[in-house]
Parts: structure tokens; sequence; C-alpha cells
């Protein structure tokens, strides 16, 4: 029986009694023909690509339409890479249920959460809207309501990567006061997120920094220790799988011996790679009691050379696009390969007159000028196409 549009749309809202055996089809939000069931004990990354989404390709797709030939058909090919979806703001989870549209059953959904209560406590360029102390907001406007969503959509698969850089910093800038401040609220957030968030259709993992932060020999204890017990205190989430490294970083994967490796503080730490900070701070993971296995964020690390310090995170001159997202890691610690922080968004304003200015912002290998943290950077965005490697 063959139907016309017109015929099945009557159908659909009932006008017409359907045949027995005509079923109307369901309104396919994208994903699987039934429930996600993701098994956080194997590396899920092995049958799932991530997903490229759409915000991320709007984006890449107006900043082509800036550019003439032949870059910008290379450009265009960044909108196809698999890149996470920031949820940084309440106001920004409505961005994510219109990329859900279409997933197809063999993709991920990459999502990041990242809005604690007094967000970026060691730095300014990313500071969020919820203040120190409003981690009832956090639970009931911001985490709940993206557990709603990712219930509403249970045949898609999603991949979470929990709060950047709050553990850490509770490690390394215990401190600085305003650390101190959000120290309460981050570990119940981080936590609560942990626990809300344990659904049959998620794989998650907890920001660790990377391998110049909680890499040093004295970091890789306290580190996974902190790490361990947000894990725990979420009563170890059975979709729980590890560790995010890299995250809106620029560290080579394996480099040998390592872009740092020659400063003579570098005696203090043996992670002067992702892959050594992986299987470093895996192993420490393993001791303090959690699940230990990693993905690592390749996106902006394609070329190297171009921070003056380890420790420098914003906007990095001469930087490139990196390794695209894939399970071929070699390391049975690493599960993926993925592209996190959207290239071309940016780490923080250049503005010292701003609120949100950070010095990180105004040193000698920040690119300037820079827009607010999260904003686009055409020039930027240009530098990366340029500098990538693999090359587009
Ligand atoms: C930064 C910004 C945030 C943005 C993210 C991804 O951390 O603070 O607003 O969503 O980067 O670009």
């Amino acid at each position: 029986m063959k139907l016309s549009t017109a015929t099945l749309i009557a159908f659909a809202a009932g006008a017409i009694g359907a045949p027995a055996d005509f079923v109307v089809p369901r309104q396919a939000p994208g994903g699987c023909s039934s429930a996600v069931k993701l098994d956080a004990s194997t590396n899920v990354w092995t049958s799932y690509t991530l997903h490229p989404n759409s915000f991320y390709k709007e984006e890449v797709e107006a900043a082509a339409s800036q550019m003439s030939e032949p870059d910008a058909t290379k450009a265009r090919k960044v909108g196809d890479i698999g890149t996470f979806l920031w949820a940084d703001t309440i106001a920004n989870i409505a961005r994510i249920e219109p990329a859900l549209q279409g997933v197809p059953c063999n993709h991920i959904f990459g999502l990041v959460v990242y809005d604690l209560p007094g967000r970026d406590c060691a730095a300014k360029a990313s500071n969020g809207e919820l203040p120190v102390g409003a981690i009832d907001r956090y639970k009931t406007e911001y985490i709940d309501k993206l557990a709603a969503l990712i219930k509403k959509y249970p045949n898609t698969a999603f991949a979470l990567v929990i709060e950047p850089d709050s553990l850490p910093n509770l490690v390394t800038n215990a401190n600085v006061a305003a650390c101190q401040q959000s120290a309460a609220g981050y570990r119940e957030g981080v936590a609560y997120a942990l626990k809300t968030l344990n659904l049959p259709n998620v794989v998650q993992y907890i920001d660790a920094g990377h391998g110049g932060w909680l890499g040093w020999n004295d970091n890789l204890k306290p580190g996974a220790e902190e790490l361990a017990s947000a894990y725990k205190n979420a009563g170890s989430p059975s979709q729980f799988r590890g560790f995010a490294t890299n995250v809106a970083g620029w560290n080579q994967w394996d480099a040998e011996p390592g872009e740092f490796a020659s400063h003579p503080d570098a005696q203090y730490n043996k992670a002067q790679n992702e892959k050594k900070y992986v299987e470093l701070f895996g192993a420490a993971l393993a001791t303090a009691g959690m699940p230990n296995h990693a993905i690592v964020d390749t996106g902006r690390s394609g070329k190297p050379g171009g921070r003056l310090e380890w420790g420098d995170w914003c906007n990095v001159i001469d930087s490139g696009f990196g390794r695209r997202p894939s399970s071929s890691t070699g390391s049975t610690l690493a599960d993926a390969f993925v592209w996190v922080k959207p290239g071309g968004e940016s780490d923080g304003t250049s503005d010292s007159s701003a609120v949100r200015y950070d010095s990180f912002c105004g040193k000698a290998d920040a690119f300037k000028p820079s827009p607010e943290a999260g904003q686009w950077n055409q020039a930027f965005f240009e530098m990366l196409l340029k500098n990538a490697n693999p090359a587009f």
C-alpha cells in the first residue's frame, strides 16, 4: 500500500482510522530503535563514533563562509569531526536538544557538564554564572535538567566529561582563597552530577587536568584520591568509566621526550606527554580505588612549541588542530582520542579591561585579540586549520 504524505499526516493526527496492518511510525528523533545500554566496564568507543554536533558544525559553517577557496572547503571538513558540546550555563542547556536530532545509532553524543558554583576558581576567564554557595541551584536548575534531557533520549548514547578543572584546582590551588571557598560546593556538586547522571545510556569521565598539572610526582596521589572520593561519594556509579585529560589543553599525546622535558623541573614530573600521564595517573587511580580508563582531548595539540610555559592555557599562538577522534590509541588505559574543546571558541578575553580578563590571556604566547571565553575567534580558527596535523 502506497500512502501519500497527506494521508500519513491524517493517520498520525487520528483523522483516518489506520488499517490494522499499518503502524504510524514514531516521530524519529534519531538514535537507535531501542534503548541504549552502555557497558562502562568496556571501551564503548570501539563501537561508537563521537558525534559531530550540529552546534559546532554551524559555527564552522559560518566561519567557512567568510573564507575563500581552497581554505573554505578545508574548513568545512572540520565541522564533520566529532566534538563535545559544552553545557556551560543553565540557559545553554537549550543548545543540546536541537543537536540531538538525527544522531545515528552508532554515534555517541559528547557533552561537557560545566557550571559548578564558583567555577574556574584559580582563574578568571571562565568564571561562571553561579556564585559560591548556589549548590541547590546547580542541582535543581542544572544537573536535574540535564538528567531529564538525557532520559528523554534513551535511544541515544552519551559520553560525559564532568566539570573540567574543578577537582584538579582543589588539589593544586588550595592556597587560592576562591578555591578554598569553592571546595565544598565542587565536591558536593561533582558527586551529585555523577550520581544523578548515572543513566544506562551514559558513560562518565571526570576531568583530571593534564600531565603538567596533576602529573607532578607530588600531585599524583592526592589528585587520584580527590577524584576517587568524588566517585565513592557518588555511590560508585555503574556508568562511570574513568577520567578525561588535556581538556582544552595543548599537550602532545606521545611526543618523546616531551615538549617540556628539558626544563630544569622536569625531573619532578614523569608525565612528560599525555600517554605517560594516562598511565601514571591511571595507576594512582587504581590504587585509590577508582575506575581508571581515560579519554584524551587531542583537538588542539597538532602543533607543539607555542607555549612558553607548560601551564600556559589561554589561546596558545601557533597551535593547530590535532589527532582526530579515534579509539586506536595504542594504550589499553586510553579509550579514545576525542575533541572536547571546540577549536575556534576562545579560552578567554585578551581585553585587559574586561571583568573576566585573566593575565594568562595577555601573555606573549596568547593570541590577541581574543574574545570572551566560549566566543568564536575567526582568526584563531583559521590558524588552527592552517597548522592542523594531520592536515585537512
Ligand atoms: C570555556 C568557556 C565556556 C565554553 C567552553 C568551550 O571554558 O568558559 O563558556 O563553553 O570554553 O569553548
